[in-house]
């Protein structure tokens, strides 16, 4: 059980994400340039990674041809600080693991990956001589060239990684000639020229990235062909012209950034068939007219930048329907009118920016609330946000402009018989115009009819295909090497089984279910990799079963399971959001004697974890049954994100007894399971509840404290009336001021680890009862909930 065997199926491949990030990546090239210190961490963490991944050699030698074109590769490339220097021996090394940043299989190079080496010179043509080559990193150095023609000559070739150097000339066409592309960002370069048409002409072609470059030409509309293209960044080149206007065709397109080019045209109607769009950035190019009101379709849409165009007309107040929408920026256009009232319904609202615009009217309250002047200045007759002149303070109750501004001298005018006859006449001659048009539509709508009845019926059967692409669980992107199947979930990542199977990875750690590995991308991104036991998890239909309805559950106190992957031997990976402060467990007890975690940051824990359990049972009617402090997870901000959850329903039966011992052993299981053997949420309750005292003592209760567990000691110490000596001595310096919190939340825990299950409350009480001790809300008198509990006798001394 404990001992993995590493050697067959091997998770030793590369993941590779999009980024979205070019700044960052800018930044770290800056500092790259710029400090010494940045590479010597770089060169350490490269010797500390190595050893992790082991190198998996399938014993054969590289072939002569790949060997002299590696030689030849290396012959055209500077490499100042010598990381090429393992690439010496007769190429015996070349494939075992001697040769650094090369892949094989079969004797056949499958990836040159060196990214971050300092390496310049050029790319060499001989490159194309690899003839399996699929994956191609060279990003992050200091490359100067052409990119090789040679490139094209390659049928296995799926990424090609080159952003980050000085490479010049134009892409070469030949790029069109490989069927299997699906990754290709050469972003941040010297590139000019045309974008090739045929560079999405690979039916797996997913993401683009040209962005950074002096390209010039416009978008090729060939582009809106792909049934794949998923991610396609162009900004900041000099690409002219108009957006092609079947850019709809492009179902799967979540991300789009056109940004500073110098784009014209307007805005193309079919955008609001990109359904799956989630971010688009059209900020400073040169778009004219309206926005059509049509873009109710966009649901995922999140990010929606059309900053500094030359965008009039209305702003379309169907946006107001697209309940995803967090970021906003329409400033410096020509919209008119007013902000459509539609914009209130925007609950995930986090940006806004409509100013230097030519909007009036009244700002709709909610957005003058939450969002500043800066949001909305200007507008010369926009109203009503913080730092304008007032609205009017009652709108004129009825808009007839003659009653608003009577002219002075009306009463004196008389009308003429002359006139009389003028106005009759001209009402006589409207109602004539209006009989025509009537006939006239009444003709053409006869004609019509039949015509539009089958467009009807087309237009429904498309509807019925978008219906059904939103109602799949998830999508299976890719088949990989040899039957491997890969199904995404939601979530903010695109990549296909053979970036996985690319991969290389970072050991976490080992829990009972798995191995669980960090796995850095090409852009810098990380994302948490779980490879089950094989022979511990059920057959692949009830497996697959289960899987699909957790990669749905979604909590901001859950871990969120974003895509998993079943290899063609049986291997199974799951693929998760990375939680870069790592678990409870070493939060608490690993950090350093100088790091202090103050009293507020234990109890968001504590409710985080809470939360995320209430859900697991009440809404998702998910059993834990292995909740531990090592499978809370911490993001950068401290939020807690339970995990492993439902994991025991991938599992067989034996293997999960298996994870109840274990659990058992680290002190979070509740005494009847030793009997019962089966994990109820009254068990999870109890393992809560141990949690809550390791956060208020500062001990793991894995280590038993005087032959007593956590539970036992707590208890046993509150009894002589001790019980300051149980709190976590840090926190004991604050004891003034959260004195009754901490007495109130230790209660609760011993109420939590009652040995009788059904004294232990459950997770929705306890959570109604963290949030009435939660620090902002106590104000001092704190009389003790109504029934004190009689099972942990607790006597609290002050
Ligand atoms: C080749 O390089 C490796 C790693 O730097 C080194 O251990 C080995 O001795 C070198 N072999 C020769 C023949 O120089
Ligand atoms: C703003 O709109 C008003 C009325 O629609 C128009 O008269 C005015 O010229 C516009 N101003 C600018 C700067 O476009
Ligand atoms: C307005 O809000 C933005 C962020 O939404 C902030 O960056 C800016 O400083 C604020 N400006 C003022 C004047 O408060
Ligand atoms: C809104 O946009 C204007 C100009 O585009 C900018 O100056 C201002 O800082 C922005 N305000 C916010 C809150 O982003």
């Amino acid at each position: 059980m404990e001992n993995e065997d590493f050697s067959t199926n091997p998770f030793h491949l590369l993941i590779s994400f999009p980024s979205t990030n070019i700044e960052t990546r800018k930044k770290w090239k800056k500092n790259q340039k710029g400090s010494f210190k940045i590479l010597a961490f770089l060169l350490f963490l490269a010797s500390t990674i190595q050893p992790v991944l082991g190198h998996l050699w399938d014993g054969v030698v590289v072939t002569q041809s790949d060997f002299q074109s590696l030689r030849a590769i290396k012959n055209e490339l500077i490499d100042s600080k010598g990381f090429l220097r393992s690439w010496n021996d007769s190429g015996l090394g070349a494939c075992s693991g001697g040769w650094v940043g090369i892949k094989c299989l079969k004797g056949e190079v499958v990836a040159i990956q060196l990214p971050w080496k300092s390496l310049g010179g050029r790319i060499s043509e001989k490159i194309g001589q690899l003839q399996s080559l699929r994956k191609l990193s060279l990003h992050d150095n200091f490359l100067v060239g052409s990119i090789p023609f040679s490139l094209g000559f390659l049928p296995n070739l799926r990424g090609v990684y080159l952003f980050n150097n000085k490479l010049s000339g134009s892409i070469p066409l030949s790029i069109a000639n490989c069927p299997m592309l699906q990754s290709f960002d050469v972003s941040n370069n010297s590139l000019v020229g045309k974008i090739p048409s045929s560079l999405a002409n690979s039916t797996r072609i997913f993401r683009i990235n040209l962005s950074y470059n002096s390209l010039s030409g416009s978008i090729p509309s060939l582009f809106t062909m792909s049934q794949t293209l998923t991610i396609l960044s162009l900004s900041h080149n000099k690409i002219v012209g108009s957006i092609p206007s079947e850019i709809g065709k492009l179902s799967r397109l979540r991300i789009l950034d056109l940004s500073n080019n110098a784009i014209n045209g307007s805005f193309p109607l079919s955008f609001s068939n990109l359904s799956s769009l989630v971010s688009l950035n059209l900020e400073n190019n040169q778009i004219e007219n309206h926005v059509p009101n049509t873009l109710e379709n966009l649901h995922n849409l999140s990010v929606f930048n059309l900053k500094n165009n030359k965008f009039d007309g209305k702003i379309p107040s169907t946006i107001g329907n697209l309940s995803s929408i967090s970021q906003i920026d329409l400033s410096q256009n020509k919209f008119v009118g007013e902000i459509p009232d539609s914009f209130t319904k925007l609950a995930n609202l986090s940006s806004f920016n409509v100013s230097y615009n030519n909007l009036s009217g009244p700002v709709p309250s909610l957005l003058s609330k939450k969002f500043n002047a800066s949001s909305f200045f200007g507008n010369i007759d926009l109203c009503g946000y913080i730092s304008s002149k007032p609205c009017p303070s009652t709108p004129p109750p009825h808009n007839h402009p003659l009653q608003e501004s009577p002219s002075p001298n009306q009463h004196h005018r008389k009308l003429s018989t002359k006139d009389i006859i003028l106005i009759v006449a001209g009402v006589l001659l409207l109602i004539l115009l209006l009989l025509c048009c009537f006939l006239l539509c009444c003709l053409i709508r006869k004609r019509a009819a039949s015509s539009r009845n089958s467009s009807k019926a087309a237009k429904a059967a498309a509807n019925a295909r978008n219906v059904e692409k939103g109602v799949t669980s998830g999508d299976v992107v890719s088949g990989g090497e040899a039957g491997g199947k890969l199904v995404h979930f939601d979530g903010p990542f695109v990549f296909t089984a053979d970036d996985l199977l690319c991969a290389t990875a970072e050991i976490m750690g080992k829990s009972a279910y798995g191995t669980a590995y960090k796995a850095t991308l090409e852009d810098g991104n990380q994302v948490a990799v779980k490879r089950l036991r094989e022979k511990t998890t059920k057959g692949h239909k009830e497996f697959e079963a289960e899987v699909a309805s957790l990669g749905k559950i979604r909590h901001p106190n859950l871990l969120a399971l974003r895509a998993y992957y079943l290899g063609p031997k049986g291997e199974k990976l799951l693929v998760f959001d990375y939680m870069s402060r790592g678990s409870l467990a070493s939060f608490l007890h690993a950090r350093g004697p100088e790091i202090v975690i103050e009293w507020p940051t234990r109890m968001k824990i504590a409710i985080g974890i809470t939360n995320g359990l209430s859900c697991l049972h009440n809404q998702e009617n998910i059993v834990h049954g292995n909740l531990t402090s090592s499978n809370i997870l911490l993001n950068e901000q401290t939020i807690p994100h339970i995990t492993d959850f439902g994991l025991s329903r991938l599992m067989t039966t034996s293997a999960n007894t298996n994870i109840i011992a274990t659990a058992g052993s680290l002190g979070y299981n509740a005494p009847e399971l030793s009997k019962t053997k089966k994990p109820t949420s009254k068990t999870d309750v109890y393992s809560l509840g141990v949690i809550l005292l390791e956060l208020l003592t500062g001990k793991p209760p894995g280590e038993p404290t005087n032959g007593m567990d956590l539970p036992q000691w707590v208890a046993s110490i509150v009894k002589e009336e001790w019980t300051n000596e149980v709190f976590d001595l840090e926190l004991m310096r604050d004891a003034p001021s959260i004195g009754d919190e901490l007495l109130n939340t230790l209660k609760l825990a011993l109420h939590c680890v009652d040995p009788s299950p059904a004294a232990r409350p459950d997770v929705k009480q306890v959570l109604q009862q963290l949030e009435e001790i939660k620090p902002e809300l106590v104000e001092g008198d704190n009389n003790d909930n109504d029934d004190d509990d009689d099972g942990a006798k607790v006597q609290i001394n002050e």
